[in-house]
């Protein structure tokens, strides 16, 4: 079958909320994925920050296919090792204490804002409720999580959304004290904001916030769906600046390319759930656990957040120089192996031609080309994508 004929099953079958590529990818391999023609594509976006190890990383297939030998699902009525092997482990790497497994980022944050909103009023008093969350954040599709996600555009048409959220600018201090008030329960933040455009807020902005929480008597919720496992070159995020989050949300790079969500929160705070209050099928399968703990095992035994803090400041400094010499580009910006560069102008169109060279990036808000190579992406790679991006941004 050509994939031409390929594409217009997708469109008569499959609903139309994907704007598409016209590329069929088949097959992955390391930093490289191949089209049903058999042309390579360099994959500088990891899925969406997801395939952190490349694709087909052995250990991680290996997990995959020796449990799934053994036992690919049972009901979370009952025990399974991997799951608690998981949680241990993951618990010894944040510093929280326990976690909720689901199947994707935003019931990661769904679960988050259940867990807030049950605990304050449980413990912090009925009338505490609302979550104040960032402008230019993204926190996910479901009904709550896209109303924790200012942006009209993902309202549009969904209207009623659920009350208890209200919006600031992010990187504002004064905005978010401003804004807290006796119903606040909790405050909602990315410690990178990614769809909204790779912005790295000021040093401390986070430590401020937790500041400002223990204050107050208010949660806080990072969500690292995008940047945590190891993105900013830290295993989590917060680690950059010493602090530790009441609940924390991580999908994406944990299940290395399978489903794989998880909500943790610290002893106190996770007491807000008891037996009923929260519940997925499957979430927290042994499969996708097992793959889990074969992405932290490669992450640590091969030193990769070393890889990704040296190697996202070679791709940041490789950017930085082509914004010296393309006006096309407004500013280069980043941190670890998330970076991101601002044009004058939309950047589909360079997507688009990026592709036909062979390098997978995308474009978020509008405007702003992202990168987010898999940890193991090297020199070589970076040395390409920057050739690759200065001839595009070279053509008349
Ligand atoms: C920061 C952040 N939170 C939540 C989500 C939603 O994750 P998912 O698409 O797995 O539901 C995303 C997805 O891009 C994200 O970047």
């Amino acid at each position: 079958m050509r994939s031409t004929d390929i594409f217009l099953d997708e469109q008569k079958y499959i609903f139309q909320t994907y704007a598409r590529f016209p590329v069929l990818i088949t097959k992955g391999k390391g930093m490289y994925v191949t089209d049903n023609e058999g042309k390579h594509y360099l994959d500088f976006l990891s899925g969406i920050a997801v395939n952190a190890l490349g694709h087909c990383h052995p250990a991680v297939v290996n997990a995959i296919k020796n449990q799934a030998k053994k036992l690919s699902h049972t009901s979370n009525l009952y025990y399974t090792l991997p799951q608690v092997k998981l949680a241990k482990k993951l618990a010894e790497l944040s510093g929280l204490s326990k976690s909720f497994f689901c199947n994707s980022g935003a019931e990661a944050n769904e679960a988050a804002i259940k867990l807030a909103r049950k605990y304050a009023k449980e413990s912090l008093g009925a009338e505490k409720f609302e979550i104040i969350t960032m402008h230019g954040a993204f926190h996910g599709r479901t009904l709550a999580t896209l109303t924790a996600t200012p942006n009209e555009k993902f309202h549009r048409g969904y209207e009623p959304l659920p009350a208890g959220f209200q919006y600031v600018n992010y990187n504002d201090i004064g905005a978010l004290k401003k804004a807290i008030d006796g119903k606040t329960c909790a405050v909602l933040v990315e410690p990178v904001q990614g769809e909204g455009g790779v912005l790295v807020p000021a040093p401390g902005y986070l430590k401020e916030i937790r500041t400002m929480c223990d204050e107050r008597n208010i949660l806080l919720i990072l969500d690292e769906v995008q940047v945590g496992m190891g993105r900013t070159g830290k295993m989590f995020a917060f680690q950059r600046e010493g602090i530790l989050p009441d609940i924390l949300t991580l999908a994406k790079t944990i299940g290395a390319g399978l489903p794989l969500g998880a909500m943790l929160a610290s002893e106190k705070v996770s007491a807000g759930f008891v037996p009923g209050s929260h519940g997925s099928t499957f979430g927290g399968g042994p499969i996708v656990c097992e793959a889990g703990l074969a992405v932290l095992e490669v992450i640590e035994k091969k030193g990769l957040l070393k890889n990704v803090s040296e190697m996202g400041s070679y791709l940041l400094s490789g950017l930085k120089k082509l914004k010296e010499k393309h006006p096309a580009i407004k500013e280069a910006r980043g941190t670890g192996l998330i970076c991101g560069v601002e044009l004058e102008m939309p950047g589909k169109e360079i997507v688009s031609k990026m592709l036909r060279k062979g390098f997978l990036i995308n474009c978020t808000n509008d405007k702003v080309l992202r990168f987010l190579p898999p940890f193991i992406v090297a020199r070589k790679h970076i040395d390409a994508l920057i050739l690759a991006l200065d001839s595009v941004l070279s053509e008349k």
